[in-house]
């Protein structure tokens, strides 16, 4: 018997629960996302158990970025957020953490929280009152992503606590890409156990994304192209497994991969097979950076990272897409730029990280002309949404929504090491020429 196709409701429920049907067309109306200093805190008067694994820069904040998504889940939550957990082996990060939140004025938030050094300890210690209703895991994307024992965490969560909600930060994993399939294992293992699951893809909740969407659906527009350009500021970036290809696989797949996303999110699914790719290697004269903040004579030279990529592919409407990432910038502030066109149509979004502006250039009119948002907050947004889509599944389909799945997180992966991969195949093939070239010129 053929399977029946869900309905248009089930899609909107499936899209809002980030359980996976459908949705990667999924937007929300960008008046309906709330500034975090503007919005009350969610009702009800019941404790919401919340386990931390990991207990580094995402959750709780650094000088690098904006992230912390405890403080985001203190201002959604109130004084019901309860956090039960807190998962980490470096258990002198995670003790301190937890006291500097102890000693504040959210005490009452973190006064039960015990530290364990691993997801186990805490299964087999916890009371049946200290059972989450939601796991939200910022640890490395080295130690999960698989179905391997020890890094299978996601599969952890969906065996002790079916049906408990996750939050699971970007990429899904950076292990070798023979892994990938196992992705995509988990995904369907979400997707069957109608979990509710949120990635971290925080630009999609960007109003500037959601006003980029919202016109393309209201003018009933195709895309004919994207171009990303993802230009980090390097001097800064002082953790050295960044810079180790074998850690975090490489700058495209841990940090582009946020800009292939917005790719993926308006042009749709890529065809894999079409990607091309071309990279400045660390070792070439266009490559040298002079204000480098780790020694990277440390990393061997095989796992040293790339310091631009360039790659373009078919989309599989016909569309096209291209993106650079670099690492070329000095001081604090990226440069980021993503531009979709349309018959008729530029939107181009600016500085996501900094000060986000949209400039628009509609039919009849020559000008871009900019949209901005202040003080939008997309790390609030979407845990935000996560809450709510956990909440209160049935009210109003058009409300809260996820806008990034496992499933569709797991198709980003994907994209950026397709591009890892063809940049690595044309600079394989370009030095075989030299070597060629070499050795006819002294023959
Ligand atoms: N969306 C964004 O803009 C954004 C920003 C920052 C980080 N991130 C993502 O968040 C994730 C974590 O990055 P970070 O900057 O917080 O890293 P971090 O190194 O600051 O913290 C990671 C923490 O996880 C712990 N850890 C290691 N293995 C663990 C395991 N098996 N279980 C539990 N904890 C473990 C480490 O001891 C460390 O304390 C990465 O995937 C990163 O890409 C996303």
């Amino acid at each position: 018997m053929a399977s029946r196709r869900p309905s248009q409701f089930e899609r909107r429920l499936s899209d809002r629960r980030g359980s996976g049907l459908s949705s990667r067309r999924v937007s929300i109306d960008p008046s309906r996302l709330v500034p975090m200093d503007r919005t009350s805190h969610i009702g009800g008067s019941d404790d919401f158990n919340v386990v931390f694994i990991g207990a580094g820069n995402i959750m709780f904040g650094c000088p690098e970025g904006p992230w912390n998504h405890s403080f985001r889940l203190e201002h959604k939550l109130g004084r019901r957020l309860k956090v039960v957990a807190i998962v980490d082996p470096a258990i002198e990060r995670a003790t301190a953490v937890l006291q500097k939140k102890c000693d504040s004025f959210v005490v009452s938030a973190y006064q039960d929280a015990r530290v364990y050094k691993t997801f186990d300890e805490f299964v087999k210690n916890m009371t049946p009152r200290e059972r989450p209703r939601a796991v939200i895991i910022g640890s490395p994307p080295m130690f999960r992503g698989t179905t391997q024992s020890g890094r299978d965490v996601e599969a952890q969560v969906l065996k002790h606590f079916p049906g408990v909600a996750m939050f699971i930060e970007k990429p899904v994993a950076t292990g070798p890409l023979e892994e990938l399939e196992q992705g995509f294992q988990i995904a369907k293992m979400i997707q069957d156990n109608k979990t509710v699951c949120s990635v971290g893809y925080m630009l999609r909740y960007l109003k500037t994304v959601q006003l980029m969407k919202k016109v393309i659906e209201e003018n009933n527009l195709t895309v004919m192209t994207t171009i990303a350009r993802y230009a980090c500021a390097y001097e800064l970036i002082a953790n050295s497994n960044w810079w180790d290809k074998s850690k975090s696989a490489g700058p495209v797949i841990e940090q582009g991969t946020h800009f292939c996303d917005l790719s993926r999110y308006f042009g749709g699914e890529v065809d894999i097979s079409s990607v091309q790719a071309h990279s400045v290697e660390w070792n070439e004269n266009a490559g040298h950076l002079s204000k480098m903040s780790i020694d990277e004579t440390k990393i061997p030279p095989e796992n040293r990272i790339p310091r631009a990529t360039t790659a373009n592919w078919k989309y599989e409407n016909g569309a096209v897409g291209c993106f650079t990432h670099v690492v070329a910038l000095q001081d604090v502030n990226y440069s980021c730029e993503f531009e979709v066109y349309a018959d008729g149509y530029l939107l181009k979004l600016v500085n996501p990280y900094v000060q986000p502006v949209l400039y628009m250039r509609k039919p009849g009119d020559d000008h871009e002309l900019p949209y901005n948002f202040p003080e939008d907050d997309p790390f609030f947004s979407e845990i935000s949404n996560f809450i709510d889509v956990i909440e209160d599944i049935e009210e109003d389909p058009e409300g809260s929504q996820i806008l990034s799945t496992y499933d569709d997180a797991v198709r980003t992966y994907e994209l950026t090491w397709a591009i890892r991969q063809a940049s690595e195949r044309s600079r394989t093939a370009r030095l075989g020429t030299v070597v060629e070239e070499v050795t006819e010129k002294s023959e």
